[in-house]
């Protein structure tokens, strides 16, 4: 039941079942093919690195390099990397086909060209199929995703401008440049944007053009809410923001749009909106403002029940002689159950959690009622192997029409997939039509 629906039918063109690929169940990556598109800048030592990422998230990737590539890095690197064949040369067929470039570009799921080069953008731009990049980018109908990389004044510079904005007006995804040192040594925009980045605005791509969730919109808490005593002091809990960043990449992977709202700073998923928050009270109005135009809220945080009645203006001193100290504790809103369900894209399907010490299905069943939640996601935070600060977690999911799920431990990515396997089908009405962005 974890497989969401591209995992499980897909076939890499290896034509190795899905279930024996690399890479995680779920990743709009495994299984797919990617052709990968290298032109002549410094920047191509990272395009092995992409390779690699993509290879290790199950997916086929066939190289192209152009002449001026070559230069910089060897097609044997590629070669072990993908273990296929690099494409360099458009007028030596590759192997036995001689039509290489028709058939890579029919068998793309999508084309990224990383590092892309100023002169390769304007190839692009005006259909110059010079090289076995430009010739398949021509070539193919699957999506086009470039990451470019040059020095910042190329990249300012109102040839390189005109040719983004043309590929843009086509449909041509952008990943990047990004600010920093670039080869020059000169600092500034045109930095080819990092691989780990690049591979997943590929999947961000990817769920958007065919996952189960496209045209929702779900936001999900985070992290371990802060209650203030004073301006130094706070109380809180372990939770690391993992289960919730999780969940968020999970349904962006499907093609929904996210929105988290964190009370830490994990590196967010690419494509995926953070809002900052600390305590509680600043959790329920960030939630509900998301809510009021979203289709599923899930409450991963782990939010405080109880707050200080008043935190200092000034840091407490020990007072001498005293033993001890009191702090009085007011309770905090019940974020989730205060939640309206009603929102402008009809109902909000609430998923709520349960983080237990004992009685773990009495408390968590008990709390779905009162929290007015569709599933209970219940989970026993004295595990030592799960729960807090884990990457992974063990969890029983609950419905509201007494299902039960007994789930065993898995990555806190599949968990995320578990309970978007089981939310997808409680979503009625078709999503509501957004504006294209
Ligand atoms: O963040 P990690 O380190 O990855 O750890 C994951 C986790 C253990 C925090 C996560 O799996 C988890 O259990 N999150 C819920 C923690 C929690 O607050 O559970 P609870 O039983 O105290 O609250 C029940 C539900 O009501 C939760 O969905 C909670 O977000 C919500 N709630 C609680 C209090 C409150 N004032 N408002 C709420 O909305």
């Amino acid at each position: 039941m974890t497989a969401t629906p591209q995992s499980a039918t897909n076939q890499s063109a290896q034509n190795v079942p899905a279930a024996n690929l690399p890479g995680r169940p779920g990743d709009p990556l495994r299984g797919r093919h990617v052709v990968l598109g290298v032109s002549g800048s410094i920047a191509c030592y990272k395009a092995l690195e992409v390779a690699s990422r993509l290879v290790q998230a199950g997916a086929t990737v066939d190289v192209a390099l152009t002449p001026s590539a070559t230069e910089f890095v060897r097609p044997l690197a590629f070669r072990s990397l993908t273990g296929r064949e690099p494409y360099l040369d458009m007028f030596r067929p590759h192997g036995t086909d001689g039509e290489a470039h028709v058939e890579l570009a029919r068998r793309a799921d999508v084309m990224l060209i990383a590092p892309a080069t100023a002169s390769t953008l304007s190839r692009l731009a005006s259909g110059l199929a010079e090289d076995f990049v430009v010739l398949t980018a021509v070539a193919t109908t699957a999506p086009l995703l470039v990451a470019p990389a040059m020095d910042a004044q190329m990249w300012a510079h109102p040839s390189t401008e005109a040719n983004v904005a043309t590929l843009r007006a086509r449909g041509v995804d952008f990943i990047g440049p990004v600010a920093g040192r670039l080869a020059s040594g000169r600092v500034g925009a045109g930095r080819l944007t990092e691989p780990e980045q690049i591979v997943d605005a590929l999947r961000a791509r990817l769920g958007r053009d065919g996952g189960d969730l496209v045209g929702r919109t779900i936001v999900v808490s985070a992290g371990g809410t802060r209650e203030a005593i004073d301006p130094v002091r706070y109380i809180s809990n372990h939770s690391s923001g993992k289960m919730g960043y999780a969940i968020a990449e999970a349904a962006r992977d499907r093609g929904a749009d996210v929105v988290i709202v964190s009370t830490v700073s994990l590196p967010a998923p690419t494509g995926v909106r953070v809002v900052s928050v600390s305590s509680a009270v600043e959790m329920q109005a960030a939630v509900q403002s998301a809510c009021a135009d979203a289709d599923v809220l899930v409450m991963a945080a782990a939010v405080a029940d109880f707050r200080p009645a008043a935190s200092a203006e000034q840091k407490l001193k020990k007072r001498a002689g005293t033993a001890g100290t009191t702090i009085d504790l007011v309770e905090n809103p019940d974020i989730i159950g205060s939640t309206p369900a009603k929102t402008k894209r009809g109902a909000l399907l609430k998923v709520a959690f349960a983080a237990e010490t004992e009685n773990l299905i009495e408390n968590a069943t008990s709390k779905m009622a009162s929290k007015g939640a569709r599933l209970m996601v219940a989970n026993d935070v004295t595990a030592t192997d799960a729960g807090f600060g884990s990457d992974d977690n063990r969890v029983t999911i609950l419905d509201d029409a007494g299902g039960r799920d007994d789930l065993p431990l898995m990555s806190k990515y599949a968990v995320g997939h578990a309970i978007l396997d089981r939310v997808r089908p409680l979503l009625t009405a078709a999503p509501a039509s957004r504006p294209a962005k």
